[in-house]
């Protein structure tokens, strides 16, 4: 696939995001970051003690005539994105004090069901150098999805792995852009608000799926579009700046996507569901012989519809009759029931496992066709996200 109704895919396009996102078919994203503009409204120019210039967000495409301006451009771009994303898909939208409420009544009011917010705490975060206020160190994200009957993608054991097997918490605490990662033309800064690409990987890694179409309509230094690619997503990406598109574009190139067994959810991959009565047409269990409890007081006899019958009386499934013994409401009956074989009493749960091992596990390597060394994956330095030099060269 490398087109997306008019749109190629893969790609960062010069243009206004509203105007694009109307190229693209309803119903057919499934994951969109946005980092819109702030609509700051700084007054003048902020100098630290020192008398040195603060490098603040002063830049053309932060500037609205008006808070009403500013919340019709939202409306439109937020439409166009409730359009595009589909059902199972979700939104992700950052933003500070100055626009982060507007954009959270205007997301709702169009229909989007917010999920969470998550607040980036960042680690490193500027001053307030005048000290009249709190020092801002925090950003926040508003994840939703298009309505509250959404079935939307989440990683949740992914996430609560990456967190040290605790569940991942809505505070997470990252530094800001710095050092390498910051991407240079001439020595300067690229972009003034390059988002770290952790952010990025982590919203990335937890609601999408490789393969997935990844949309954001406002790139700027292209870090959305370099996760994706690294993390084996398609991607979509607008600014209107010529220059920012310049700049993501050289970055994108220089991406080498993850080896597809890496990126494989393998912790998520749930068991899958081998019932009762498979076991009996496949010959795993005979229709007429007996089922053990482990003590081999009680014994029922498999019937041919999957049912068994307990001491010629009462009849009906695995689950339903080890509960009667047990006098429970529910019980999970392949924890207790046992088949003889020769001398030995073996768990049904145990043919299960043999039967999942013969017919169910071939449909989850789907990545068969790449071949590894003694199971190693080899990485290359540049492979990384935050490669050595990220100095921008043809700009
Ligand atoms: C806050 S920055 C995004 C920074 C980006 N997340 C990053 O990590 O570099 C917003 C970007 O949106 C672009 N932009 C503003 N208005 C736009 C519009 N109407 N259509 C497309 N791009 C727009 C700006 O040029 C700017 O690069």
């Amino acid at each position: 696939m490398t087109k997306l109704g008019a749109l190629d895919i893969n790609k960062i396009h010069k243009g206004d995001c509203i105007e694009l996102l109307k190229k693209i078919p309803d119903n057919s994203i499934d994951l969109i970051f946005a980092d819109p503009p702030y609509n700051l409204q700084l007054n003048g120019e902020l100098y630290r003690p020192n008398q040195t210039k603060v490098d603040a967000v002063n830049d053309a495409w932060d500037k609205f005539e008006s808070k009403e301006e500013y919340d019709k451009f939202t409306t439109l771009w937020l439409k166009e994105c409730h359009r595009v994303i589909k059902n199972s898909g979700s939104i992700w939208v950052i933003g500070t004090y100055h626009n982060i409420f507007r954009v959270g009544t205007i997301l709702q009011n169009i229909g989007f069901w917010i999920l969470n917010d998550i607040i980036w705490i960042k680690t490193n975060p500027m001053p307030n150098f005048k000290g009249t206020r709190f020092n801002n160190a925090h950003e926040t994200l508003i994840w939703a999805t298009k309505s509250k009957e959404s079935n939307y993608t989440f990683h949740y054991h992914s996430m609560k792995v990456m967190n040290d097997d605790l569940q991942m918490r809505s505070d997470w605490l990252i530094p800001i852009c710095q050092g390498e990662e910051r991407i240079k033309v001439n020595g300067q800064k690229a972009h003034s608000t390059q988002k770290p690409a952790e952010l990025l990987f982590r919203i990335i890694l937890s609601t999408s799926n490789p393969g997935d179409i990844v949309l954001d309509p406002f790139s700027g230094s292209g870090t959305t579009a370099a996760v994706a690619k690294r993390l084996g997503r398609n991607f979509i990406a607008f600014d209107r700046e010529e220059f920012y598109v310049k700049i993501g574009t050289e970055r994108v190139e220089k991406i080498i996507p993850l080896s597809k067994p890496l990126l494989e959810y393998k912790i998520e991959r749930r068991k899958p569901k081998v019932p009762f009565g498979n076991l009996i047409e496949k010959g795993y269990v005979k229709i007429g012989e007996y089922l053990y409890s482990k003590d081999e007081k009680h014994k029922a006899q498999v019937q041919a519809d999957a049912s068994i019958l307990l001491e010629g009386e009462v009849v009906g499934s695995i689950h339903k009759i080890s509960a009667k013994i047990l006098n429970k409401e529910n019980h999970n009956g392949w924890t207790f029931w046992y088949i003889k074989r020769g001398n030995k009493l073996i768990s049904i749960d145990q043919l299960r496992h043999d039967y999942e091992n013969k017919f169910l596990k071939s449909s989850s390597s789907a990545y068969n066709e790449i071949q590894f060394e003694n199971n190693i994956v080899h990485e290359t330095e540049e492979n990384l996200l935050s490669y050595g030099n990220n100095e921008i060269q043809s700009v």
